[in-house]
């Protein structure tokens, strides 16, 4: 795993948005990390600091204000319309609610077909294979081709949003808090849907949660979010042992753990304090109204995001 290559190289992306009086709200204000092929990278934060932005700017729903994303060597952010149509077919999205991602007025058939009409790819018979195929494939079943959104569970719709980002074989899918509207007895179960089908197609992910439990099992690595940047970046079993940033640490600390032993010597750090406004975001660290540990330079200098140790990234001055 750790050989293949990097798929997609994102560098000092930013993406603001002008909002009332003309203020800017810096959403994704200098994210840097690289995924592998065929890797996932859990990318985990609260609600507001910058996810979903990240994700849509990373496969060009959105243009990026700054820096790029290099995707299998090209510059996503300065394609021609040919390359551009190209790339909307290798690099996929499934939407946090799927309720209102999937329209309640065309038939499933129709929902997952709709890349493969616009990029031609099959007609007639073919096509109703195809998605007969994908029905199959995300644990759907024919039958269900003709029928409605609003007839399906929340689970149900999850799968036949998966199906729709399949349909036209990408090669990278951001999964945008796939399961956080879905009851937790069906969460496991997408969750392993989204493995299986990675590992059949050989699919890289960037798999978006607010809940650092939530992309344990799923993600090879895992980057926290605060504010707009990323605060640690490390392999999934490292954050998990050794977090190194304040706020990774207080994450992890509301995450029970099923060791009774370790869960009785741990101290719950409690965040105190809100998250500050991304318009006009405070100079210094992001971080340092909710630090324990802030000194002076935390308000003059805005840390660098330095590999501390062999892959493993940390925006911190006092670590
Ligand atoms: N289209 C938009 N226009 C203006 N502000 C936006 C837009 N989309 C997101 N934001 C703002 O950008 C910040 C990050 O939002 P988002 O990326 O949705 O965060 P997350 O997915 O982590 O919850 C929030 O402050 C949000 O209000
Ligand atoms: S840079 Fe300072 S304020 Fe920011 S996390 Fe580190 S110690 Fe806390
Ligand atoms: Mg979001």
């Amino acid at each position: 795993m750790m050989e293949n290559k990097k798929l997609i190289e994102v560098k000092d992306l930013k993406k603001y948005f002008t909002v009332g009086n003309n203020a800017v709200l810096k959403a994704v204000d200098g994210l840097n990390f690289f995924i592998r092929e065929g890797e996932t990278l859990g990318l985990v934060g609260e609600s507001g600091c910058g996810k979903s932005t990240a994700g849509r700017t990373i496969i060009r729903l959105y243009e990026a204000t700054g820096g790029e994303v290099i995707f299998d060597g090209m510059n996503v952010h300065k394609l021609d319309r040919k390359q551009a149509k190209d790339f909307t077919k290798k690099a996929q999205m499934i939407f946090q609610d799927p309720y209102a991602s999937l329209n309640p007025r065309m038939t499933v058939g129709d929902i997952i077909g709709e890349g493969i009409d616009i990029h031609n790819i099959y007609s007639g018979k073919e096509r109703t294979e195809r998605i007969y195929d994908l029905l199959h494939t995300v644990g759907l079943n024919r039958e269900h081709a003709n029928r409605f959104p609003h007839e399906f569970s929340g689970g149900q719709r999850q799968r036949i949003g998966v199906a729709r980002a399949l349909a036209i074989e990408p090669q990278f899918i951001v999964c945008d808090e796939p399961i956080s509207a879905l009851d937790v007895s069906i969460q496991a179960q997408v969750v392993n849907l989204l493995i299986n089908l990675q590992r059949d197609y050989k699919l890289t992910y960037l798999f978006i949660a607010h809940d650092l439990s939530m992309v344990k099992h799923i993600s090879d690595r895992v980057g926290v979010m605060y504010l707009g940047t990323l605060v640690e970046l490390a392999s999934s079993a490292e954050l998990y042992k050794k977090p190194m940033h304040p706020y990774t640490q207080a994450l992890l600390s509301a995450i029970p753990i099923a060791d009774p032993e370790v869960e009785r010597s741990r101290k719950r750090i409690l965040l105190e304090g809100d998250v500050p406004s991304p318009i006009n975001p405070p100079p210094g660290c992001r971080f340092k109204s909710r630090c324990r540990y802030a000194t002076d330079i935390c308000s003059q200098e805005m840390p660098e995001f330095r590999e501390l140790e062999k892959d493993h990234f940390v925006a911190c001055h006092n670590v």
